[in-house]
Parts: structure tokens; sequence; C-alpha cells
């Protein structure tokens, strides 16, 4: 399952449960957990991968969730033995929580013989997270209500973007909180995203088209909180980026760039400068949760 980032991402008022209103461009990166799936006569939950430090393997982690939601709306016992792979780093605006929760739903519907179709899981997905419906479906598309209500955009796929990656972590209820503060205090500093400008700008697949759209109201609110991701925009820009910003919540940046030689470039310039943990580049516009193995009976089913 695909990390997101949002290309896009302008946030409204504070509704009364809580959410804010949103419209934002999600697009899917090439950067990914698996989830496998295992019978099991109860519930177990597992981590492994380079960025699974760490994160709860219990009913707080988002993977164990959906199993038992699913395992609820079907009826069944969650009986499941789930391994995520975790290489999205956690906290990082990359809805990794939500890629494996994503992944879980649909290696579980597998697993189990459900066949829901992309409705009922969507639906289910939503209950989940705000993100997790994206994770689902992938490519690019326009998000509205939370986040949650979808629609696809005709975006070509190819996109070639650099991700730099930080060393801390930022919660996403206390970067929207940030955001309600300095909004109170009249000290926000609007971005507007230029939102409704980007479907054309993807389906060109100009990425000269694209760069001056990025924008994202969360970030003056992520800067706050973690100043030293100016550092990580700067390096970006230094190292000739078509254009930078924080990815959702953060703290991970996202730069464009021309071509994938062009990331690859940008990422080991970034990466050298020292101002992030590490910067990969990645393939902008992919597919989303899908399953890698066959279901023959009582064999795992894998999904990335
Ligand atoms: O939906 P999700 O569980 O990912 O949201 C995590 C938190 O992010 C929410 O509890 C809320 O504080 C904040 N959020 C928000 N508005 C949104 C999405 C998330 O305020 N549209």
């Amino acid at each position: 399952m695909p990390a997101k980032i949002n290309v896009a991402l302008s946030v409204g008022p504070r509704r009364p449960d809580g959410f804010h209103q949103l419209r934002t461009v999600f697009h899917a990166v090439s950067l990914y957990d698996t989830v496998t799936a295992a019978p099991a006569s109860e519930l177990r939950l597992s981590l492994d991968g380079e960025e699974s430090g760490g994160v709860p393997a219990d009913r707080r982690n988002l993977a164990w969730q959906a199993a038992r939601l699913l395992a609820e709306r079907a009826g069944i016992e969650p009986a499941v033995r789930l391994v995520v792979c975790k290489r999205i780093p956690v906290a990082a605006g990359l809805a990794g929580g939500s890629a494996d929760a994503a992944g879980t739903l649909l290696a579980c519907d597998r697993l189990w013989r459900l066949s829901l179709s992309t409705a009922e899981l969507t639906e289910l997905a939503a209950l989940l997270g705000s993100d997790v419906p994206f994770a689902l479906h992938g490519r690019s598309a326009l998000g509205t209500g939370r986040g949650e209500q979808l629609t696809e955009l005709p975006a070509s796929g190819g996109w070639h973007w650099v991700l730099a990656l930080a060393d801390g972590q930022l919660s996403t209820p206390a970067v929207y909180a940030e955001l309600d503060r300095q909004r109170a205090a009249g000290d926000d500093q609007p971005q507007q995203p230029a939102l409704d400008a980007v479907p054309a700008a993807l389906d060109s697949g100009d990425p000269d088209r694209l760069a001056p759209l990025l924008g994202n109201d969360l970030q003056p609110a992520a800067l706050a909180l973690a100043p030293y991701l100016r550092d990580t925009l700067a390096a970006g820009e230094r190292a000739g980026a078509l254009a930078g910003l924080v990815s959702g919540s953060g703290p991970t940046c996202a730069f464009l760039a021309r071509d994938s030689r062009h990331a690859r470039q940008l990422a080991t310039a970034i990466g050298a400068g020292g101002s992030c943990r590490a910067a990969y580049p990645v393939a902008g516009g992919v597919a989303g949760a899908t399953v890698l193995d066959g279901p023959p009976l009582d064999s795992p089913a894998g999904t990335g």
C-alpha cells in the first residue's frame, strides 16, 4: 500500500465534530508498506520493517482496528494473523497507518472470502480514518469532507518526487490545533493553495505547470511546531527542485522533480545536505492497495 502526499491542501473551518472541512488533492507515491494476512485462531498482529520501531501491535494500531471492523461487519470472528512490514515512517504526514488499514481491509476481505465491493470497502475505510479511502484508491484524487469523500482525477502517472524524511514526528491533531491557534490569534499565513487548477495540471503531465500550484494550509502550523523544516525546504530549493512543500501535517517534505533522473539528483543533494534523515526518489500517481498473492484456500493473502 502506498504512502500519500497532498499536492494541494486547503483547510476550512473546524466542524462541530472536531474535524476540519478539507479540499485536497491526494497523490499516491511509491513508498510502500505491506500487510500479510494468514489464517489464525484469533487476531494477532506483529510488525517488521525499518520503520516499525515504536509502533503498537495492539488495538491502537489501525490495521488491528481494520480487521476488527471488517469481521464485525461480516458477522465473523477476526481470526487472522497480520504481519505489517513498515517502510512508511510513522507520524510523518504520509498516511502510513491509513495505508496499513487499507491493506488489512483488502487482505482480510480476500482471506475470509467476503468479496465486498469497492464501495463497501471504501465505506468501512472512511470509518477508520480520513485518509484510509484514498489509500485504497491510490493514483490521484480530490478529497473533500474531512478528506474521506473522493473524486477520482484523470491524472496521468509518471510523476517524480523526492521525499525528505525527518528525524522527528508530528502529531496530526497537534498540527491542526496549532493552525486553529494561529487562526484565532490572526497570525496565520493563508497559503491559499490554487487547488482548482491542480487537476488540469496533473492531467497535462507537465511538472512545470504543476510546480507553482503546490500549497498546503497546514504548512505554517507544521513549521511552527518543527522549525527545522525550513532548512529542509531551503535545501530542496537550493538543490533545484521545481517546488517543495510539507506533506500533509508533516514533517516529511515533498519536492517535485522534472523526471526520474532529476529526482535521483535531488535526492542525493538533499540527503547529503544533512537537513533531513533520508531523501528518497519516488514515483507519483501510483496504484492504491493491491493484492499481491492469489487466494488459494488457507494460504496467506498479502497486500502492498
Ligand atoms: O481521520 P484521522 O483519524 O486521520 O484524523 C486524525 C486527527 O486529525 C483528527 O482527530 C483531527 O484532530 C485531525 N483532523 C482534522 N480534520 C480533518 C482530518 C483530521 O482536524 N479533516
